[in-house]
């Protein structure tokens, strides 16, 4: 793996998403390296199970929360319960996300993807900000995807009420990952925290596979192109450990390099609006 060689001996990672899939093999890499993790999954017993073949390898210090990350009370529950139980966190990779092709709405009244994939990011992060600055350096991950590029941001429409596609609301919901970490570079800076954003690759994870139609058939035609789960995580590892990356903040990352997002995401003014948005949205705010 290309320049995470830094030791995690002793860091504490949070990552969400950590049942299968990239986020499993982030933990897996990340657990090789000696991170004290901490797993926030929906299913408790996925997320025992990633735990076990964890400890299997040599890392018994592997925590399970539980939290349904499209409910914000599960959100504020569980990070509640990692402030009460640890006194650091020096790695939050948000990880977790989804593809709905059909439009629903969370407890909350929210659409679904925009809820799980950048609500969720948004509200963890907020409420750990402090834990994150009292153990500066620190270090921020949110999981994009390259289809940020596609996405737009209808701030008078954020749940898609008027027209919903679930490749435009998964678009739009990379875009706000984006959007979302350079608006935090910018409130972290001169804080010790960073916060970065990647493109993992097209990973052969099942992403998308509970969905009908297109999206299935795409994915089957594109298999033998797609990277395995481990070659998916790289970045988040070399983002979570590097020490190349020490300090470096408010930057896109796609196989381990620094790259350019689209022109949008640079968009500091919309970048401000959908913070004030997500805000309203959670009840959760930064100052
Ligand atoms: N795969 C790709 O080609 C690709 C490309 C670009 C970006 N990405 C991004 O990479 C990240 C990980 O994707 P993946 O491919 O590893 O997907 P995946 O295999 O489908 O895994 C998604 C993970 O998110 C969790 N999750 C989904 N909804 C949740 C909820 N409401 N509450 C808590 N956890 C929830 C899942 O938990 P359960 O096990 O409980 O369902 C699972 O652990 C996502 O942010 C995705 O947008 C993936």
């Amino acid at each position: 793996m290309s320049g995470s060689n830094g030791s995690m001996a002793g860091k504490i990672v949070l990552i969400t998403g950590a049942s299968r899939g990239i986020g499993k093999a982030t933990a897996m890499g990340l657990g090789r390296m000696g991170a004290r993790l901490c797993l926030v999954v929906r299913d408790l017993e996925k997320g025992k199970a990633v735990a076990a073949q964890i400890a299997a390898r040599g890392n018994r210090d592997v925590e399970v929360l539980r939290a349904d990350l499209a409910s914000q009370a599960d959100i504020k529950r569980v990070a509640a319960e990692f402030d009460e139980r640890h006194d650091r966190l020096d790695v939050l990779i948000n990880n977790a996300g989804a593809l709905c092709s059909a439009r629903k709405l969370t407890v909350d009244g929210i659409e679904h993807t925009f809820a799980v994939n950048h609500l969720a990011y948004f509200m963890l992060t907020c409420l750990l900000r402090d834990k994150l600055k009292a153990s500066a350096p620190a270090r921020i991950i949110n999981v994009s995807s390259s289809a940020h590029a596609r996405g737009r941001i209808d701030l008078d429409d954020l749940g898609k009420e008027r027209k919903y596609g679930g490749m435009g609301a998964y678009s739009q919901s990379k875009l706000a990952n984006v959007l979302f970490t350079y608006e935090l570079a910018r409130r972290l800076a001169g804080t010790g925290v960073t916060a970065n954003c990647l493109h993992p690759g097209v990973v052969f994870t099942g992403f998308g596979g509970g969905e009908p139609g297109w999206l299935k058939l795409m994915t089957r035609l594109a298999t033998p192109f797609m990277l395995s789960e481990e070659e998916g995580a790289e970045t988040s590892i070399y983002l979570a450990s590097s020490p190349e990356v020490e300090g470096v903040t408010g930057a896109y990352f796609v196989k381990s390099k620094r790259r350019q997002s689209s022109r949008l995401s640079y968009d500091a003014e919309l970048s401000r609006k959908l913070w004030e948005a997500s805000e309203k949205m959670t009840g959760v705010r930064w100052d």
